[in-house]
């Protein structure tokens, strides 16, 4: 990171540093900044032309569309502009972007299916570049608890007590899951723990949907490598990324849904996530009644 070119004073210096904090700047990749939109631009991709492509090129060809489905990746106004070639042409850089990610969760995909073990899958993991993250992570946060356990939980990422530990759940939020399960007679001897995104985010920003996608096929193979009798989804990103669904976890919570998993059915809840649970206190009650439903499938008795 370069110094600003004016002459600041320590205290200046040190609001700028917790302003980079607050933006999620939390960690020093390289010496110089670098511009990568001016880098992807660099990037050519020869295209054959067809014999239709002439008339093609002289319409605005649709950009990609980013991971809402509606938004163009890249800013109009940063688009190059549209130039005829005899023979090839030069393919605007947001396909070499695009691309790449495809490339990312295709080798996540294939990474994750050569996984035979638990422990196999942790190394396959460990030695994945794939994902952003990996560069402003600690290191990988695998999973706790016991893999033979008949319930399986899985969280949204890791925060940053679980950055520093490399085990899931250990900061406040996971300190709250732990009483949650002393209420129901459980402790991490009886569950599983991991998260859809083994990587901490910067500054605990919500992981963006490429990095779940690419991550998917690894907690997808952890699940069946594990194979719960249960699958407990704790808040709204981890219930989205796995089953896909739209609906709000306040919604969902509490309902059973069928995860399919290999060629079996998984039994699914989503719970509220523990960490809402510490900022929003009244909606205990609901994690409450989510608990004692799994209490109820597991067939454990009454705590109280
Ligand atoms: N929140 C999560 O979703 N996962 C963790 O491991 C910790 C906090």
């Amino acid at each position: 990171m370069t110094t600003p070119d004016f002459d600041a004073t320590a205290e200046q210096l040190a609001d700028l540093l917790r302003w980079y904090g607050e933006m999620g700047v939390d960690a020093v990749v390289d010496d110089v900044p670098h511009d990568r939109f001016a880098a992807s631009f660099a990037v050519q991709v020869q295209v054959p032309v067809s014999a239709a492509a002439p008339a093609q090129l002289e319409q605005e060809p649709a950009l990609p569309l980013g991971d809402d489905g509606f938004t163009p990746t890249l800013p109009q106004r940063i688009r190059p502009p549209l130039t005829k070639a005899p023979a090839t042409v030069a393919a605007r850089p947001i396909d070499a972007a695009s691309l790449s990610a495809d490339a990312a969760i295709q080798s996540a995909r294939e990474a994750a299916r050569d996984a035979t073990s638990l422990d196999a899958l942790r190394d396959i993991m460990d030695r994945f570049d794939g994902c952003g993250l990996k560069r402003t992570a600690s290191r990988l946060v695998f999973a706790d608890g016991n893999p033979a356990a008949r319930v399986m939980m899985i969280g949204e990422a890791p925060g940053a007590d679980e950055d520093r530990s490399g085990v899931p759940f250990v900061g406040k939020a996971g300190q709250l899951l732990d009483r949650m399960l002393a209420t129901i007679g459980l402790n991490r001897t009886a569950v599983y723990i991991a998260n859809v995104v083994p990587w901490r985010p910067p500054a605990n920003r919500a992981p963006t949907d490429l990095e779940v996608a690419t991550c998917l096929p690894f907690i997808t193979r952890q699940i069946e490598l594990a194979e719960p009798e249960f699958l407990v989804l704790l808040g709204g990103s981890a219930m989205q990324a796995l089953l896909a669904g739209k609906e709000s976890i306040t919604r969902a919570r509490g309902k059973w849904v069928d995860y399919p998993s290999g060629s079996r059915m998984i039994p699914a809840m989503p719970m509220l996530h523990p960490a809402y649970l510490l900022r929003t206190p009244f909606n205990k009650k609901f994690a409450w009644r989510d608990l004692r439903a799994l209490a109820d499938r597991l067939g454990l008795p009454p705590t109280i």
